[in-house]
């Protein structure tokens, strides 16, 4: 074959070599039109300051810095399967967002917040105005500070089939209310589901944040956010190559006695661990990037024992007690 012919046939090879990673690339971004990829691309020019509406004592913003060192620079969608309270997609605001969870007020609240925050803000501004029943009959007002107020809000989910009874936005407006008004904004739940911490006497607790969930909202809408009620394996069914996944499961239990089926506080055992391992090691076979943080602890390391890890130190209450605090070991695992 002469020169001419070879160098025509690589130039059309690399041309449509081309267009397919165009072509991908485009329809990975989901933009139907050039009008709407400009519209996204200069609306991500600015940093949104939108903050977690929630807090969580151990909340993994502390550790942020850390973790930001090891983010890739290059990759499409971006997917947090734990979405949980502090998650790290507020740092990350410049790509199309899979966002799940297996706790169902915590989902409900983010769809919330991205469809109609200000319904939501008006909810919560009313709550200054309500009238409840007492438990010795009579009516008088009691004010979101009281734990009259408090208790009334959270016996919501005593009755039977709640969920229905109430509307999205007052089930996400209860979630934001007792998350920043309960002891140390914990959220724990029962055998029943139902929600069993109890208030605490803060000085002014913002649980409105105005600016923080318009903010939020705009962040949702500007990342184009999918969120959704699932378990962390469905992110399988929805990724594509160079996609970047962020795993913040609940943590493996610290105890190194503790044996397979040893479960940390909130249910998810070492089995769990294993199952979520085994999810990351698809995710690497299809070329998608996934970062994984976790205890530093020995059976985290060996089952990961094939990925590269780094090691972060973050604070934490490291009695069962949860008096004492103290710093402790993270593990940030990577395939990349
Ligand atoms: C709050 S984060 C954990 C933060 C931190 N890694 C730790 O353990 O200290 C955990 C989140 O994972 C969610 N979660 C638990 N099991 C899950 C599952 N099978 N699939 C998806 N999310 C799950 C919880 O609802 C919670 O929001």
């Amino acid at each position: 074959m002469s020169s001419i012919a070879l160098n025509s046939l690589r130039f059309s090879i690399q041309f449509w070599l081309s267009v397919e990673i165009v072509q991908s690339w485009w329809e990975h971004m989901n933009f139907a039109s050039f009008e709407e990829a400009k519209i996204f691309f200069d609306s991500n020019k600015k940093m949104i300051n939108a903050t977690p509406f929630v807090k969580w004592v151990w909340g993994k913003r502390q550790i942020i810095p850390q973790l930001k060192k090891f983010f890739p620079t290059e990759y499409n969608n971006y997917h947090e399967p734990f979405l949980g309270w502090w998650a790290v997609f507020f740092n990350l605001q410049k790509k199309q967002s899979f966002l799940s969870d297996v706790n169902a007020e915590l989902v409900n609240t983010y769809k919330v917040i991205k469809e109609n925050p200000k319904e939501l803000i008006h909810f919560l501004e009313s709550f200054s105005t309500l009238s409840f029943r007492t438990w010795y009959g009579i009516y008088k007002n009691v004010t979101p500070y009281e734990k009259e107020f408090y208790e009334t809000i959270r016996a919501w989910d005593r009755q039977e089939n709640w969920q229905e009874q109430y509307s999205e936005v007052q089930r996400a407006g209860r979630f934001i209310y007792l998350n920043r008004t309960c002891f140390n904004w914990l959220y724990r739940v029962n055998s029943k589901w139902q929600f069993n911490v109890p208030m605490w006497s803060y000085k002014n607790p913002d649980f409105i944040q105005k600016e923080n969930i318009l903010n939020v909202s705009k962040l949702l809408n500007r990342t184009k956010a999918i969120i959704k009620f699932q378990s962390f394996d469905k992110v399988l069914d929805n990724v594509k190559n160079w996609d970047l996944v962020y795993f913040d499961p609940p943590y493996d239990t610290l105890t190194e006695t503790a044996n397979f089926t040893s479960y940390n506080e909130s249910g998810f055992g070492r089995d769990m661990q294993v199952k979520l391992r085994d999810v990351c090691v698809k995710l690497d076979k299809v070329w998608v990037k996934f970062m994984m943080s976790n205890h530093n602890t020995n059976f985290i390391r060996e089952i990961y024992a094939w990925f590269r890890f780094e090691i972060v130190k973050a604070r934490r209450n490291v009695n069962s007690k949860g008096s004492g605090r103290g710093e402790v070991e993270e593990v940030v695992v990577m395939n990349y």
